[in-house]
């Protein structure tokens, strides 16, 4: 696992929160920003993009995977969320899942406890093996 003293995090918040800046929340008033560090040394980041169908609108960090994607993927070594005011925001449970997929179990992410490993942020997560373990392929 990464030291978590090698990680730039006060880099990470910025662009979280430089992100948080372009969010589309007319309908929570909730802006969100997230930025995670890439193993290959880039930085990602996204924010919250809501609709008219407020079940259907677009978590931050949604778009900082999409932003991982897009950018040439890889796997996630640190993330940040923050709400308007920059502080360290939760991700919601699906994020949690999607943050698992793309960064995996020693992932670390900027919690409201300090920094923490996704083992922490979601424990016993369901992930591809199960799916490779308990399924018809298995
Ligand atoms: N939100 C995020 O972008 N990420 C989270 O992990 C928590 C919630 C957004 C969704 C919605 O646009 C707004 O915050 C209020 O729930």
């Amino acid at each position: 696992m990464t030291d978590p003293g090698t990680i730039d995090w006060a880099a990470l918040q910025a662009a979280a929160q430089s992100a948080m800046k372009h969010a589309y929340a007319p309908y929570s008033q909730f802006p969100v920003g997230a930025a995670a560090l890439v193993e290959d040394g880039r930085i990602v980041s996204g924010c919250n993009v809501e609709n008219a169908s407020y079940g259907l609108g677009l978590c931050a960090e949604c778009s900082l995977v999409s932003a991982l994607q897009m950018s040439g993927g890889g796997r996630l070594v640190a993330v940040v969320c923050v709400d308007r005011n920059g502080a360290a925001l939760m991700p919601c449970g699906r994020c949690r899942q999607l943050l698992w997929e793309h960064g995996g179990p020693d992932c670390l992410v900027q919690t409201v406890r300090g920094v923490l490993p996704m083992t922490d942020v979601l424990p016993d997560a369901f992930d591809a093996s199960d799916l490779e373990e308990r399924g018809d392929a298995g």
